[in-house]
């Protein structure tokens, strides 16, 4: 049997931020989201999230994940005070217990395996994760007994200098014989520098305790400020691109663009530089994204071209052109071989196949079926100042260049609109709609203002009153 149990309670202080430490967000996943997301693999028969400073907040971001018990910490005297209140809600369980650290988020899967199989090979007490880190600093050092075994760990700030030496850290990852930890749960102390009790302290009192190195000091990085952050999120990008170039996908500048873990792509995917993708996006078959776009929960279908655009929660079909500069928002559907492109903004809209809006238009709350023709600097007037409303474009029309289309508002297929109209009504198929004040010519318009010595009035033009 096994239960894991996630430090997640503590404050961060070093975070300096407004928001709990392990709700902090990493590739688009928060810290304590990743570390519970890197055990799931294990089955464990109990999951527990010891939650404290802000807990009701830790809480509500985590209310998806099924059978996760909260246990509270109050107040937070330390990680070894923090698994005490373990002691009500195991008590009885017999088995292992995984303790994770909720601020050690980049940990795999597999080397959990590892640690669980070493662990109940051994029949020890607990079997921690160490790595040797060029630089210790900050975490606490383990002291092996010579034999493969661990005599103790000591935190860094209650280290002497030779002690600091010791470049073998404590990762904050262990597994112990929950019977054996629940003895010695009560005899910790709080003699240290921070006052605390610590879990590590644990480790010398239960006697058998072994450790395992992992290979890849990266993985067990623990964040502590925003330094740390940074750093990890390099990792996890690194991890994420080199994945995708493994899948066949070519980044020209890879160090300029970021991932989310719900990056999907297809084959022959260019990246170019400065783009990013966030959230649940697919990349279809020979997209070629950037350089300077950002995509976000989005699905692109194969051959798709975004330069320089900006595109959310929009779903953009085969061979599609977005951009330069262009912005596709929330709810717009794109058919295939559509031309979204310079300045043009998008909204909330369903353009079928081979749309074209070339130039300098809002298209909001719009239907546009196949092959319409949006002329340059056409707007969609959607918004009455109370309400949204509705324009829909039938198959094969076209607008003129600056017209407005008032919702609601139908135009049905076919249809051609003069540049420059404002259109309040329906315009049924195969009509021409001009909605526009007519040109006034005045021949000789300047000469006549002349030999009038410039004083006299302009006479009015044709068809005044
Ligand atoms: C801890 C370890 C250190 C190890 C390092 C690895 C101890 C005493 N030290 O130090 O040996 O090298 O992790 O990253 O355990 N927490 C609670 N309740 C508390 C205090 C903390 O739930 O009362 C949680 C925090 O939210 C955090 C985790 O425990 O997720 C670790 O706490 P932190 O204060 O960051 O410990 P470190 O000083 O990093
Ligand atoms: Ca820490």
């Amino acid at each position: 049997m096994l239960a894991v149990a996630v430090l997640a309670a503590g404050k961060g202080t070093r975070m300096k931020s407004q928001l709990p430490k392990v709700l902090q967000p990493l590739a688009g996943a928060t810290l304590v989201e990743r570390v519970l997301a890197c055990c799931r693999g294990l089955a464990p028969a109990r999951q527990l999230l010891i939650v404290g400073h802000q807990a009701e907040r830790v809480e509500a971001s985590l209310a998806a994940v099924a059978g996760l018990e909260f246990v509270l910490q109050q107040p937070q005297q330390g990680t070894g005070h923090a698994v005490q209140q373990l002691l009500a809600p195991l008590a009885g369980f017999e088995g292992d217990l995984l303790v994770l650290n909720g601020d050690v988020p980049l940990l795999r899967a597999a080397t959990l395996d590892k640690l669980l199989d070493q662990h109940r090979r051994s029949g020890a007490a607990v079997t921690l994760l160490s790595a040797r880190l060029a630089n210790p600093s900050g975490y606490g050092r383990v002291f092996s007994d010579g034999g493969g075994g661990v005599s103790g760990i000591i935190e860094h700030r209650d280290c002497s200098d030779d002690q600091r030496r010791n470049n073998l850290i404590n990762a904050g990852i262990y597994l112990f014989d929950w019977q054996r930890l629940a003895k010695v749960l009560p005899r910790l102390r709080s003699d240290n520098d921070q006052g605390e009790l610590y879990l590590t302290d644990t480790v010398a009192l239960l006697g058998h305790a072994t450790h395992l190195e992992v290979a890849d000091p990266d993985e067990i990085l623990g964040i502590n400020d925003r330094l740390h952050l940074a750093q990890c999120e390099a990792v996890l990008q690194e991890r994420l691109r080199r994945h995708w170039m493994e899948q066949g996908v070519t980044f020209i500048d890879p160090a300029s663009c970021t991932l989310s873990e719900g990056s999907r792509f297809g084959r022959d995917v260019v990246i170019e530089p400065q783009t990013h993708l966030r959230g649940t996006t697919s990349v279809g078959d020979g997209c070629r994204l950037g350089p300077g776009s950002l995509v976000e929960d989005s699905t692109l279908g194969a051959a798709v071209e975004v330069l320089y655009s900006v595109v959310r929660r929009a779903s953009v079909g085969e061979g599609c052109a977005i951009g330069p500069y262009a912005q596709l928002r929330p709810g717009t559907v794109l058919g295939e071989r559509c031309r979204v492109g310079n300045f043009v903004e998008v909204k909330n809209s369903v353009l079928a196949d081979e749309c074209k809006v070339n130039h300098l238009s809002y298209i909001g709350d719009a239907d546009l079926g196949v092959n319409v023709n949006v002329g340059a600097g056409t707007i969609t007037a959607n918004y009455d100042g109370v309400r949204k409303h509705r324009t829909v474009i039938g198959a094969g029309s076209k607008t003129g260049a600056n017209s407005v289309l008032v919702a609601p508002i139908t135009l049905g297929e076919n249809v051609t609109v003069g540049a420059g109209s404002t259109l309040t009504r329906d315009v049924p198929s195969g009509a021409l709609a001009v909605g526009r004040a007519n040109q006034v010519v005045r021949e000789d318009w300047s000469g006549a203002a002349a030999s009038a010595g410039g004083s006299a009035a302009p006479a009015p033009p044709p068809g005044s009153p």
